[in-house]
């Protein structure tokens, strides 16, 4: 059916302004329904592995806050929490940054649409309430990330230390200004999680592959355990400080 209806808009010419249409007034407001972005069993067994990886290896009680930037409707902020909660991890505040527009401007040229995915804090708040998350451990902070990834952000949601992150941003810059907010909270170890990983290389496009590459030249001190990961294309890592 869908299919179908794809096919007809595209003979139509009008397949484009649909989806614009779609993204910024329908699936924001919730009208539909919601098709989960990550396969939620996988992802979640994904997660717990690498948690317990983490816990085998950390020494310190705090493991500092959850870092997501995308978060969407909130499929995989809801997983993390139950994770958490199944592992008694209760003191780890959710933090979760978003435009709450969808995909960016610009963002075609990389395999996405502008609008894409775009939910609204309402509409994400209620799906995660649905979901049973204890919203008194949940920060969504709405915004593009280059004006909202700052120290400033730091402070003002006391975020000293982040163990759990996950890149979910999908494009190259998104995911660099990310990784360039969050690399500095990494004390000794730490679990990295990449929903979209190089399957724009073939395509001579950079994407999250080449954004984390960069940033481990620039924290030449980690090195890197790949983990199970949940889709072909995503990947899951503990990083660790090299002991000197
Ligand atoms: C694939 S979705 C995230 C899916 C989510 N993790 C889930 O489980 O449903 C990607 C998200 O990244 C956000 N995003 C992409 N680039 C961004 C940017 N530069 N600033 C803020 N948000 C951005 C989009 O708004 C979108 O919601």
């Amino acid at each position: 059916m869908k299919k179908l209806l794809k096919n007809s808009l595209k003979k139509l010419g009008i397949y484009d302004p649909y989806l614009k249409f779609k993204f910024k007034y329908l699936t924001p407001r919730g009208i539909g329904h919601w098709e989960p972005l990550i396969p939620e069993k996988e992802f979640y067994s994904s997660v717990k592995l690498a948690i317990e990886k983490l816990l085998e290896n950390e020494t310190d009680d705090s493991l500092g806050s959850y870092l997501e930037f995308g978060v969407s409707r909130g499929t995989s902020m809801s997983s993390v929490f139950h994770v958490l909660k199944e592992l008694k991890l209760d003191q780890v505040q959710l933090i979760g940054f978003d435009s709450f527009e969808g995909m960016p401007e610009g963002s075609e040229k990389e395999g996405w649409a502008t609008g894409q995915y775009h939910s609204t804090i309402t509409a994400t708040t209620k799906y995660l309430i649905d979901r049973k998350v204890d919203m008194a451990r949940v920060h969504l902070v709405k915004g593009w990330f280059s004006d909202t990834l700052f120290e400033k952000a730091k402070k003002d949601l006391n975020i000293t230390k982040a163990s759990i992150i996950m890149v979910d941003c999908d494009i190259y810059s998104a995911s660099k200004t990310a990784l360039n907010f969050c690399f500095p909270l990494i004390k000794d170890h730490a679990i990295l999680i990449f929903d979209d990983w190089g399957w724009t290389e073939d395509a001579g496009i950079v994407g999250q592959k080449e954004a984390f590459d960069e940033i481990l030249q620039q924290y030449p001190y980690f090195s890197t355990t790949p983990l199970l990961n949940y889709l072909p294309q995503s990947r899951v890592f503990l990083i660790s400080r090299k002991i000197k």
